[in-house]
């Protein structure tokens, strides 16, 4: 059976090194989340940064490193501290993440660290080119390797080239505002199949290739002048029973085994029966909504007096980017609405928001998904936002409301959850009282159709049909050539 390689950023573990020790943790983010529970069912490897500077490094440590890697089916790239801060930070994180995600007012448009961008990119074609041995197919994943499916193309014309797009690709007024758009694009159609988490974002895509190149295009197919590339759209999923039979497992658990979260919330609930807890989870991102989401909690509070006593938001940030100045900038504005929230309408024993500005492992994850009642997830803008399918996924009694944002792609396949604007606080604010209050057969009604479809359409299921694709691409390929 032949190889495939996964290719993206960030390898689904990340390394710490302390002293002589190595920690391999899980990586925190959709794409790794997803990925891994699929990489694991098919004969693979995974190349990418572990998340250490390589500089910093002995020799001694780095085959440590690449032993723990080894393990995990992983390949590391080496990336020094120039590349992580232009690179990764900087191309990246300062020009494409802002503008995919519409915020072009943070975009910076930078040449040294466009050139980076493309160095590493062109680092990435090396380390794989190194390992192409009993390979047939390449799967390259996000923002971050834009170019390097063009790249692998030109040096392995036969290998069969696939590329997922994590975030929005975005309208063609948008993308065109970026210098290097041509170089982009034409990286891009490198691959023998292009996906994109909806169908708006495949077909903002299509339209900045007809504009910007004047290739011809068919429903979804791309005719280049000598092969043809297939576009489509392949939202993303969840591994819907380990999410769902994990939340079983842990209500079934003696007091003793019952993770720390889950026994804090029981004994807060014994005191407090009448509170409803409203979670919310992301990475501490501008493009998650969290300072909208905030004020629109503390409009709620203002607005809707008689619920003071009987709400709980449960705020988990993930520290993430901090080398990032609008990252930095963030997690200050964050602290400050907490601080003024909790401030105002704190009493002796109750706090309004409980915040966690950390990482938390799977299992107190979803015992936050299974324990809480609402979930309040208001991105300005999100690729797909797997939190919102693994919060409906850990409701094993059917109740329990997603409260989501137009904006996140996850809306178009959740219809069911109550749909905001997460630019308007007062219609979040009603959201939650709708919330608070929504009868328990509704909850049910409508959670139920919503996990029948995450569970059809898992993420196994997303991977098999992208996959299924790729191999067809390549067969019409042969045919067309
Ligand atoms: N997650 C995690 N640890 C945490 C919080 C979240 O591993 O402490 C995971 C969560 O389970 C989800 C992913 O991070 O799978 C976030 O994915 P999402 O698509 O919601 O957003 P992204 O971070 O990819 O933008
Ligand atoms: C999003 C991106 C991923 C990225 C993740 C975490 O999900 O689509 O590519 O890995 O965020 O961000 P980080 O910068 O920590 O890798």
């Amino acid at each position: 059976m032949k190889r495939f390689l996964i290719i993206s950023n960030r390898l689904p573990v990340q390394i710490a090194i302390s002293d002589d020790n190595i920690d391999v943790t899980p990586s925190v983010g959709g794409l790794a989340t997803g990925m891994q529970s699929v990489s694991k069912s098919f004969k693979s490897s995974w190349i990418g940064w572990s998340g250490v500077e390589a500089q910093n490094l002995s020799s001694e440590q780095q085959k440590k490193v690449d032993n723990a890697l080894a393990k995990e089916n992983c390949i590391d790239v080496n990336l020094t501290e120039e590349e992580v801060e232009l690179y990764y930070e900087g191309f990246s994180n300062k020009t494409i993440w802002p503008l995919f995600h519409y915020f072009s007012q943070f975009v910076e448009y930078e040449e040294d660290q466009w050139q980076a961008y493309k160095a590493v990119n062109q680092k990435f074609a090396d380390v794989i080119a190194e390992n192409m041995e009993g390979v047939d197919k390449i799967w390259v994943h996000d923002y971050h390797l834009l170019l390097l499916p063009q790249m692998i193309k030109e040096r392995f014309p036969e290998v069969t080239i696939g590329f997922f797009l994590h975030i929005p690709f975005p309208s063609y007024e948008v993308f065109r505002i970026l210098p290097w758009r041509n170089e982009i694009i034409n990286g891009m159609l490198g691959a023998d199949l292009l996906g994109f988490h909806t169908f708006d974002y495949e077909r903002h895509f299509m339209s900045s290739v007809r504009r910007l190149l004047g290739y011809d295009i068919q429903i979804n197919e791309i005719s280049l002048p000598r092969r043809i590339v297939k576009v489509d759209n392949f939202p993303m999923g969840i591994d819907y029973d380990k999410f769902h039979d994990a939340a079983i497992a842990s209500q079934k658990k003696s007091v003793r085994d019952k993770s720390e979260v889950r026994k804090e919330l029981e004994r807060y609930y014994l005191l407090y029966p009448e509170t409803k807890f409203i979670l919310s989870i992301d990475r501490l991102d501008y493009s998650k909504g969290l300072i909208n989401r905030l004020e629109a909690f503390e409009y709620f509070l203002q607005e809707y007096p008689e619920y003071r006593d009987k709400v709980t938001l449960v705020l988990l940030a993930v520290p993430s980017r901090v080398g990032v100045e609008q990252y930095q900038q963030m997690k200050s504005e964050v602290d400050e609405i907490v601080g003024r929230v909790n401030g105002k309408y704190s009493s002796i024993n109750r706090m309004p928001i409980w915040y966690f500005y950390r990482s938390l492992p799977f299992q107190n994850l979803v015992d936050l998904y299974n324990y809480c009642e609402i979930a309040l997830i208001t991105p300005i803008r999100d690729g797909m936002n797997l939190v919102a399918k693994e919060f409906i996924a850990s409701k094993t009694d059917g109740r329990g409301v997603l409260i989501l944002s137009e904006m996140a792609g996850a809306s178009k396949e959740m219809s069911e959850a109550l749909i905001i604007n997460p630019n308007d606080k007062a219609q979040i604010a009603a959201a939650i009282q709708t919330a608070i209050e929504m009868p328990d057969e509704e909850q049910i009604e409508r959670n139920t159709i919503l996990q029948k479809r995450l569970k059809r359409y898992n993420v196994e299921k997303w991977a098999n049909d992208f996959l299924n694709s790729l191999e067809k691409v390549k067969m019409s390929e042969e045919i067309y050539l």
